[in-house]
């Protein structure tokens, strides 16, 4: 039997899986490490504890097979993190995350002073702080002496790819998010390295996800305690990652990831010209095309709200005191701004709110407030993409956030859409293992694999009563940031 291990590099840690050529998870593993937010509305890691918490899983994952079984490694990963590399390959500083809003300056400058026009003919897209090139643009201006020493830029699970293999290389799906592909085209856009300060070979050799990116080192293979030679994907970005492992080929089906970030993602045959700026025109894993949506904090604030502030990790207790009879009830109203907000309206200075409290607002009314905010957030993305004419009615849900029943329940009625629950729940890990295994031979291509694999275990589906008392709530939501955005 030839065994895959495909890793999804999160924000909040690790998981990497064991999987069969099957398509079976055999092991499944999770490294957690924290998010370092040196300054308000700042975001970073250090690759050093990536690498560190992927030798961990690694190890793991080799003590349930016989090592020589391995056939393949696939990576996804948060996408837009700018790692810069110099001339010895070290690390410069930490790596600037996709929800970093430090580049405010800069993002103007290329969307106001470049033009958002010649941005999107020369990238597809306009810019915003969390994508890659801004930030280059930012340590240009406030770290001249790292600058000056940067000799490659990749984006994190590029990283991982590197130390597994000395390569430096990227997928198109992740490239798309640096602002410095021809997403169109897929190829580097000129124009934004000669804006950004950089040479087009500062930037890594692009390739689709399930290309292989080079081959396991020997100094690899011994840190990882695997044979060498093991050849390793191109991989993906963690929502391209998790849509080769969850979304059925269908059409105006979409995905939508619960993660740290919340994610609607469109495949697409071709390149769509999309007016709406803040919906991003990317390329998917298998070299084609997809439309997609992204707010910043999505499962993160439930996260923070019941850890941080209500002090409990029992989510799931939490949550039972609320019942599915208070859907759409809810006098409390919560905006999920808490690290700025990319789409739609591109805001780093947007902040989470609890709106309408009253003196008997209960704590499961402001529980509830921060499902609800979340799945509003996302509708209005969905919404902005009716509008340019784009069709999605059906979904699958995915990411940490999908495991809860009540906010399943919460977002089919708020989106009025049917929700598929995959069977195998781990989104970008067993993605990046598909991919991994198609750039190993043994899948000849990703849809010959993932229409082995992938399998609906149930659906959740709206009920009209409760979409029609959301509809009215969602129409007050909207109304919130508008009147909030000059506080901001
Ligand atoms: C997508 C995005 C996030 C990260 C986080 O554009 O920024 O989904 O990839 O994982």
């Amino acid at each position: 039997m030839k065994y895959f291990i495909g890793v999804d590099l999160g924000t909040s840690g690790l998981k990497a899986l064991l999987v069969s050529q099957e398509g079976n998870v055999v092991c499944a593993t999770n490294v957690a490490y924290p998010c370092e937010f040196p300054n308000p509305g700042w975001s970073e890691q250090s690759p050093a504890v990536w690498w560190n918490a992927l030798v961990t899983a690694v190890k793991k994952l080799a003590t349930v097979c016989d090592k020589t079984e391995i056939a393949g490694i696939g990576v996804a990963g948060q996408m837009h993190g700018l790692v810069a590399l110099d001339e010895a390959n070290e690390v410069i500083r930490p790596a600037i995350l996709w929800n970093d809003g430090r580049s405010e300056k800069q993002t103007a400058f290329l969307n106001e002073k470049i033009g958002k026009d010649k941005l999107k003919a020369w990238t597809g897209n306009v810019a915003f702080p969390g994508f890659t090139a801004p930030k280059v643009l930012w340590m240009k201006e406030n770290e001249e002496e790292n600058f000056a020493k940067i000799r490659k830029i990749l984006l994190p699970k590029d990283y991982l790819n590197f130390r597994l293999t000395g390569t430096f290389t990227t997928d198109l799906s992740d490239a798309a998010g640096t602002l410095f592909l021809d997403v169109k085209n897929g190829c580097w856009s000129k124009d934004m390295c000669e804006i950004c300060g950089i040479t087009e070979e500062t930037l890594p050799q692009l390739l689709k996800g399930y290309e292989t990116a080079g081959y396991l080192t020997k100094s690899a293979a011994d840190s990882l305690g695997l044979p060498h030679g093991i050849p390793v994907a191109a991989g993906a970005g963690d929502n391209a990652g998790a849509a080769v492992g969850t979304l059925l080929p269908e059409k105006d089906r979409a995905n939508i990831s619960l993660g740290t970030s919340g994610t609607v993602f469109l495949p697409c045959e071709r390149f769509l010209e999309i007016s709406a700026d803040g919906i991003h025109n990317f390329r998917h894993a298998d070299g084609k095309y997809h439309l997609m949506a992204c707010i910043l904090s999505a499962a993160s604030c439930n996260e923070w709200f019941c850890k941080d502030i209500l002090q409990t990790e029992d989510y799931a207790g939490e949550q039972s005191k609320i019942s599915t009879v208070d859907l759409g009830n809810n006098h409390v109203f919560f905006l999920p701004y808490l690290m700025g907000e990319r789409s739609p309206m591109n805001d780093v200075n947007a902040r989470g709110v609890f709106f309408g409290l009253r003196r008997d607002t209960k704590r499961e009314d402001m529980t509830l407030a921060v499902l609800e905010g979340v799945a509003f957030a996302l509708k209005e993305n969905l919404e902005i993409m009716k509008e340019g004419g784009i069709e999605i009615n059906r979904c699958t849900l995915c990411g940490g956030g999908a495991k809860s029943p009540l906010w399943q329940t919460v977002l089919a009625n708020v989106l009025r859409l049917p929700l598929d629950l995959p069977l195998c729940e781990e989104g970008p890990s067993y993605g990046a293992a598909i991919l991994a295994m198609v750039s190993a031979g043994a899948y000849a291509s990703v849809s010959e694999a993932t229409e082995k694999f992938l399998k609906t275990k149930e659906s959740v589906l709206p009920d009209s009563k409760i979409s029609d008392k959301y509809e009215e709530k969602y129409q007050q939501f909207k109304k919130i940031y508008p009147a909030l955005k000059n506080v901001f």
